[in-house]
Formats: C-alpha cells, structure tokens, sequence
C-alpha cells in the first residue's frame, strides 16, 4: 500500500493517507460540479456472491489474548474528535457459554501526530459484552469479546495521527495505525473524496470492492449498513443464500453471530 500498513477495519473510516495512494487522475468535488457517471458493472467477474468461510485468513482471528483486534477508527460530532473502537477476548458460541466481564480489560489509546512521540491518552469506561440468547432448545447461544470504544478529542483538524489501543496494564497493546482527521467544517473546508458504501458483506465480492474503494483514496467512507449477513446462517454455521427457502420450519429466524466478528477483521 506504500508508506504505512493499515488494519483492513480502518475502512470505517476516515480514510486516511492520502501521502500513500497513487493519485489515478480522478477530480475531486472540489474541480466540480459534475454530471453525476456511472461505471457499468463487470458481469464477467461479478457471479452469485458467496461468503467467505470461517476458515479464510482474512476472516480468521490472529492475535492471541486479550491483544486488540477488529480495530476501527470512526467520524465523531466535531472535526477535532474520533472514536477508537475494538474486541480483545474470543467469542462464545454453544449451549453453555460464559459472558466476559467487560471490567477486566481497560481501554486506553494512546496517540500523537504522525512523526512525534505518542504522548497523548485517552481512556474509555463504557466497554460492554453483546450477548444473543435463543429461547429454544437447540439453538446456540453467542457471547462477543469486550467492545472497546474510547474517544479522542481536541485533535488538530486535516492533521495524520498515529496510535495504538489496549491494555498497557496486561500488557496487551495493539500495532502502530494511523488516521487523518477531517478539516474544520465550512463551505469551502470539507473532505473532497467522499466513498458511500453499503450491503458490503463478507464474500469474495467484498475485497474487490474495498480494493476498489482505496485505489480511489476516500477521505471519508460512509458505510450506510448490512455488513455482515448473519442472518443467512443458523446457529450452528450452516448458511444459505436464501434462508427461508432453506430452512423453512425454524422457530425463529437465526443467526450465526461470529460473521460480525469475521466482518470486523
Ligand atoms: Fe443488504
């Protein structure tokens, strides 16, 4: 990619690095307005789209502890703020599984400007475990790692910074990333390069268009929903590009809850 190794979660985001992209000639929206273009789509590459499996390294889980993964960086109200968010700890799902206790890992992000000592920190205490309980015999029930989020503030707009989040205490501490801050709001400030998203999924379909996505260098991604298709899945993993049609006597419509975390990776 060039300078800088970004996590595949950093889409969330305020794309940042734009120093690390090839600029490929296309205008910004400042050089505009222009009549709106539409790239028809390859049929020749785009078939049924298909999940990809558990087994897939770019769905599978590869820090060991309660390291940082899923790591995400998103927009918060005001140019000088961000939200760090994270999982450390392993999903749950079975018949008998045992919440984590979100109080037993902190979340601290520490950071600086891109080329200075990261001497800022930042500490949340909202961390939380997500639990999906079935009420029917059978079904599996599934219990997240600790979702982490911290918010940054008073940062300097259109600014890189470089951080890493986690646990110094454990230790456990993530990887150096990086994200560039939006520029101060107003009618001639605004991020130029704006990428809008949705029904990204989790299949072979979805790296080309992320691939897509950062070969176009966004400022700015806004990621409009469906993102993971847990609900094509029972609980025990079987998936289906048509759920009812597939599993037509269900009690209640399932869902394979680790694709969440298979998607944030
Ligand atoms: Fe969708």
């Amino acid at each position: 990619m060039g300078l800088f190794t970004l996590p595949t979660v950093a889409l969330f985001i305020l794309l940042t690095l734009s120093l690390a992209f090839v600029h490929e000639g296309i205008p910004t929206t400042l050089d505009g307005p222009f009549k709106p273009v539409t790239v028809p789509l390859d049929k020749s590459f785009r078939g049924n789209a298909v999940d990809l499996p558990e087994t897939d390294p770019r769905v599978k889980r590869i820090v060991k502890g309660f390291k940082p993964e899923q790591i995400s960086v998103s927009l918060s109200g005001t140019h000088d703020s961000v939200w760090i968010s994270w999982i450390t700890g392993e999903f749950q799902i079975g018949d008998n599984i045992e919440p984590l206790d979100p109080k037993t890992v902190s979340g601290v992000v520490v950071y600086g400007r891109y080329g200075f000592p990261m001497t800022n920190r930042s500490t949340g205490n909202n961390s939380l475990v997500y639990n999906q309980l079935y009420q029917f015999e059978g079904l599996k029930n599934y219990t997240s790692g600790i979702i982490h989020h911290v918010r940054l503030a008073g940062l300097i707009p259109n600014t890189l910074y470089q951080y890493q989040c986690g646990d110094p205490s454990i230790p456990a501490m993530s990887r150096v990333s990086y994200f560039k801050t939006m520029p101060v709001s107003g009618p001639k400030s605004y991020p130029s390069r704006v990428a809008v998203v949705g029904d990204l999924g989790l299949t072979y379909n979805t790296t080309s268009t992320v691939d897509h996505l950062l070969a176009n260098r966004p400022d700015l991604l806004l990621l409009v929903g469906d993102v993971s298709y847990a609900d094509l899945y029972l609980t025990n993993g079987t998936g289906s590009d048509c759920y009812s049609c597939s599993f037509p006597h269900t009690p209640i419509q399932e869902t394979y809850q680790p694709r969440w975390d298979y998607w944030g990776r």
